[in-house]
């Protein structure tokens, strides 16, 4: 984008946002320029001005942002001794990093992206954005305890039950499991919660971003806008 701009240009790329809300936000004072919240839409910006929204300073840097089919064997984290890391995958000049973890013996979808800003508002617990994951269990689950993780579920070493749950089931061992929470190995424990084990773990979709079925394992895509403003 060329400097100057129109201030709602501007907001609506560095943020994510469309011009309508852009216009809003600046309407509500949400938005300031150099300090001065008393500010119109047509502003013009240019090279150097400092604008915030509420608060946190924007930029046009453009960042990156993936959805990868991540393959069983890879961490989503840094490389670790003996195992690679779902990063490696990707073909990008800037530092990126997952937005929100899979176990190693987990497939699915991963986010990745160089934008901290914007992975912090995928995995914040306000953003109550359900992650949904393909179950295959060990056993059969009853209809008795797809009730019991709806309802939530208390884990072992934890004194609190699990949010309210969706389940859908598929067969007599695989059913979709969608939480909003992200505790450590959650889906795990909440079937071992139940004296079950899960065999094969697989994310499909978290919010609104499904997993695009053209990606093979280890294959991903860039974000389009669209998905990158489902966590805006
Ligand atoms: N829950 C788990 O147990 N493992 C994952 O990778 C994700 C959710």
């Amino acid at each position: 984008m060329k400097y100057p701009c129109r201030l709602d240009k501007f907001l609506s790329k560095a943020a994510h946002i469309s011009r309508s809300e852009a216009k809003k936000y600046i309407r509500n004072k949400r938005v300031n320029v150099n300090n001065y919240k008393n500010i119109n839409a047509q502003l013009s910006i240019h090279t150097g001005d400092r604008v915030s929204l509420d608060g946190n300073e924007l930029s046009l840097t453009t960042h990156q942002y993936f959805m990868l089919n991540k393959p069983l064997g890879y961490v989503s984290t840094e490389a670790e001794a003996n195992h690679p890391s779902a990063l490696s995958l990707i073909d990008s000049p800037r530092k990126i990093h997952a937005a929100g973890r899979l176990d190693i013996d987990t497939s699915g979808l991963l986010l990745l992206t160089s934008d901290g800003q914007w992975s912090h508002k995928v995995t914040s617990p306000n953003s109550n954005k359900f992650k949904h994951y393909r179950v295959t269990l060990a056993e059969a689950i009853s209809d008795d305890e797809l009730r019991k993780l709806e309802q939530g579920i208390l884990l072992r070493g934890e004194d609190k039950p699990t949010t309210p749950a969706k389940t859908a089931r598929l067969c007599q061992t695989e059913f979709i499991l969608s939480i909003s929470e992200g505790r450590y190995h959650q889906v795990k424990r909440m079937c071992a919660a139940l004296g079950n084990k899960v065999i094969a773990l697989h994310r499909e979709k978290i919010g609104e971003v499904t997993l695009d079925q053209a990606l093979k394992p280890g294959e991903y895509r860039e974000l389009s806008e669209t998905e990158i403003r489902c966590f805006t």
